[in-house]
């Protein structure tokens, strides 16, 4: 099973896929936690270049090939043939982050998005994609005066239009993308993730 977690900074996600592993493998599986862009060394050399806020010059059309480039070496080296071997993969953002940021966000024609996505995966989908959803202001509030990445320096106007882009993911692919109230507890927040997982596998029963 492939998991994917997306949303804006401070939505916490990274608390709960840390839960969500934690649960998993206190259920008796191998789970496997990566996070996009990175977890290769060469996916993070070039996440250490998208997020520089030296890059100031960086084209949205780079910064599309440059997300495709990370993820295209997680898939085949790490996250394909951890699939294979049967683990459970739960992924720090995947392709809903480039159609949500770059579609969306930087307003690149979503017909260039999807042939980016379909190279850097060959087709991988999750089988589950959990949206932690909260409106800007919060996300504001929570992530208060730690140093914007180049990314985070984009301002209100882009990411109203990443919600507005992971919204519309959640509309069209409901089957796929769950949208969750992330302004509940982190605890409620994991029990409600939970469950949504053990509606989709065994494991979790
Ligand atoms: P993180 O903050 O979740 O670690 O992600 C790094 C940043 O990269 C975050 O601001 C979202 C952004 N991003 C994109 O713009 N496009 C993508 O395809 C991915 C995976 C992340």
């Amino acid at each position: 099973m492939f998991i994917s977690f997306e949303g804006i900074d401070g939505c916490g996600k990274s608390t709960q896929v840390t839960l969500l592993e934690a649960a998993i493998r206190a259920a008796g599986r191998n789970v496997l936690l990566v996070r996009d862009p990175g977890h290769t060394p060469l996916s993070e050399a070039i996440r250490g270049l998208l997020l520089d806020k030296q890059q100031s010059m960086m084209t949205a059309r780079t910064e599309l090939l440059l997300y495709s480039a990370a993820r295209a070496q997680m898939v085949e080296t790490v996250i394909c043939p951890a699939l294979e071997a049967r683990t459970v993969v739960i992924c720090d953002r995947f392709i809903d982050s480039t159609i949500a940021y770059q579609g969306f966000g930087r307003q690149l024609p979503m017909a260039d998005i999807e042939r980016c996505n379909a190279v850097a995966t060959s087709g991988l989908l999750p089988d589950l994609t959990l949206f932690l959803d909260i409106p800007l202001a919060l996300s504001k509030r929570r992530c208060g005066d730690k140093g914007a990445d180049r990314i985070e320096l984009a301002g209100d106007a882009f990411f109203q239009r990443v919600i507005a882009g992971y919204h519309h993911l959640a509309f069209t692919q409901p089957d796929r993308v769950r949208r969750l109230d992330a302004e509940r507890s982190v605890a409620e927040l994991h029990e409600q993730i939970w469950c949504i997982v053990s509606e989709h596998t065994s494991f979790a029963a």
